[in-house]
């Protein structure tokens, strides 16, 4: 079965069941606490949390996921950073058995996956969580013998929440036999095993708990269903392949890889598999509008450009090569995702671009390795002839090339192999721990400076920002209804710990006004306001009644952010999406800050 094909009957199969087709979201997530679509139940998360959906109960959708999570792991049969999942989901409607039967049904039936070589994961409960008795219980009444069911704990059979807090639950996995034979762990080899006899292909979650931020677990007032396949291994299974590199979601790539190379995908199936992943997820990054970066999303579309790249060079493959095989990812998918098709000359462009600014610095940093190595390998002679004794060789400044001239360790070691006066006393093992112990300081002085001061990087920093700013929007709203139209924004500043709002006002507030200020804010956090972003330019914004902050010179196009008709303010974020996300509002101060104008301090708990 094609993967077309395979798209179409699954979405086909749903929608008779009386799901709705809806389609994927972007990659780009629109929940402020990822940076990235990784699932099919991230576009329908509120809807788990009872907010009414306008889809109805059931949906069925095929979603473009990108997990930079399993970065490490592709290379192997069955990880990629770019993937599809097919999935339908309940919110509030059928639950475990409708899920499990259907499920069932369509692997079997429309798939004609002989039930034998299926075999099956459920949650055998932990302290928190009981034992999923009910998943076990249909299992075998739809007569799945005994012995290819098992229990397994948190680890592999409780799922989510994505983000900081969110729906999950414990979940039914489906697993594929490939080779129907065990490994040397004889009857241990079960599913989960590692020995690449099982595939995991569809996950069933069963969402009952809400997970809030402190990790504490409550059952959720609806009960709802999430599952997800991943396409690219339901082909796999489907094409008869034993990996799903070899399926058509991924061949033309390869076929495209081996033709520029002077190598065969035998000769080095890893180096292959990381560079088709990567330029696939790198295509659809880009289609999204994301370029390579040092920051967020930006930064994930360079890593993966720059290690496709760095693997090319393993592979000897020419300049611009990553042109004609990002190509063939477009023609893989135009049909399903015209997008990547109409952006095309702007997705080679931005390739093109980073590789040749990835040339430019491997150059310059080559350059000063030789000299270096040259440099060592004299001080080492003079050495020997002075004092009878080599120098100490701990290859330590890979490091340095790393940061300097993002020079990649195992590039920086493949160079130094290369000169046999050190290779011969270059311990690998020591090189890495090295190397490994070095980027872990630099990664924590570079997280404490973000975290002193927003910068960005940091997913739960961010995420605490664009709470405060919210609160900030809310508060100025607040002090105008209860003080009047006179109040103006007149500076903020937000830490990791508090806002900070300097207004005009003419007079110390009184206990009462700040009580009211601070029970008004309270009550749109209640409410649980949306809140939109729109840009528009700055004439049609002040137009619109958008508030500005007068002392700021601002762009032509601007944001606007607006909490429910509530409160409309020119700001550049970030924001959260709902005012349900902030918690409790509270004033710690109220001050002076110079003639006419007021200072609130305030925080969130
Ligand atoms: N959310 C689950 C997963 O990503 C099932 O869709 O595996």
């Amino acid at each position: 079965m094609k993967s077309k094909e395979i798209r179409k009957k699954f979405l086909d199969f749903f929608e008779k069941k009386g799901h709705k087709i809806v389609p994927s979201s972007p990659i780009l997530s629109t929940d402020p606490t990822v940076l990235f679509t990784t699932a099919g139940m991230q576009q329908f998360k509120k809807y788990f949390l009872g907010e009414k959906s306008p889809f109805g109960k059931r949906t069925v959708s095929c979603q473009k996921c990108f997990r930079t999570s399993d970065i490490d792991e592709v290379g192997n049969e069955s990880h990629l950073t770019f993937l599809e999942m097919l999935g339908n989901f309940s919110f509030g409607d059928y639950f475990k058995e409708e899920t499990i039967e259907w499920a069932l049904e369509f692997l079997t039936k429309v798939c004609k996956i002989p039930s034998s070589k299926l075999w099956f994961g459920y949650f055998k409960g932990d302290s928190d969580v009981p034992e999923d008795k009910e998943s076990l219980e249909i299992l075998q009444k739809s007569g799945i013998p005994k012995d290819r069911i098992y229990g397994f704990g948190r680890e592999d059979n409780f799922w989510g929440p994505t983000g900081e807090e969110g729906p999950c639950g414990p979940t039914s996995e489906i697993h594929y036999d490939l080779t129907g034979k065990p490994c040397s762990e004889g009857k241990k080899c079960i599913p989960n095993c590692d020995c690449g006899r099982f595939v995991e292909v569809w996950n069933l979650v069963f969402n009952e708990y809400y997970q809030d931020r402190d990790k504490k677990l409550t059952p959720l007032k609806q009960q709802g269903v999430d599952t997800g396949m991943g396409l690219e291994r339901l082909a796999m299974v489907l094409q008869g392949k034993s990996s799903v590199f070899e399926t058509d979601l991924f061949e033309p790539i390869i076929k495209e890889i081996e033709k520029q190379s002077s190598q065969s995908r035998a000769d080095n199936p890893k180096a292959f598999r990381i560079m088709a992943d990567h330029i696939k997820g790198a295509v659809f990054l880009a289609s999204e509008g994301v370029v390579p970066s040092n920051l967020e999303q930006g930064y994930a579309l360079r890593r993966i450009l720059r290690r496709a790249i760095r693997f090319g060079k393993l592979l000897n493959l020419p300049k611009n090569s990553l042109i004609p095989i990002a190509q063939k990812a477009i023609t893989i998918y135009q049909d399903i995702y015209p997008k990547v098709k109409a952006q095309e000359t702007d997705i080679l462009t931005i390739l093109q671009k980073e590789e040749e600014k990835f040339e430019k610095t491997l150059e310059k940093g080559l350059k000063f390795l030789q000299k270096n190595i040259e440099a060592f390998k004299q001080f080492n002679e003079a050495a020997v002839k002075e004092y009878g004794q080599e120098l100490p060789f701990k290859g330590g400044f890979a490091f340095y090339m790393y940061e300097t001239y993002g020079f990649p360790a195992d590039l920086t070691l493949e160079e130094l192999k290369k000169y046999p006066e050190i290779s011969k006393r270059l311990n690998e093992k020591e090189y890495w721990t090295h190397f490994k112990k070095r980027l872990k300081e630099h990664q924590e002085i570079s997280r404490a400076g973000v975290e002193k001061k927003f910068g960005g990087v940091g997913k739960e920093v961010t995420h605490e920002a664009a709470k405060l700013h919210t609160a900030t929007h809310l508060l100025h709203q607040a002090l105008r209804e209860v003080l009047g139209e006179h109040v103006k924004q007149m500076g903020s500043d937000i830490t990791p710990q508090r806002l900070r709002f300097d207004f005009s006002h003419p007079a110390k507030l009184t206990e009462d006004e700040l009580k009211k200020v601070e029970d008004l804010v309270n009550q749109k956090i209640e409410e649980d306001l949306v809140v939109k972003m729109e840009e528009m330019s700055y004439a049609r914004a002040l137009e619109s009644g958008a508030l500005a902050f007068f002392k700021e010179k601002y762009p032509e196009k601007v944001t606007v952010y607006a909490i429910n008709g509530w409160s409309r303010e020119i700001c550049a974020g970030p924001h959260v999406n709902h005012t349900g996300e902030l918690g409790q509002f509270e004033i710690t101060k109220e001050e002076s800050s110079g003639a006419g104008t007021r200072r609130i301090r305030a925080v969130l708990k």
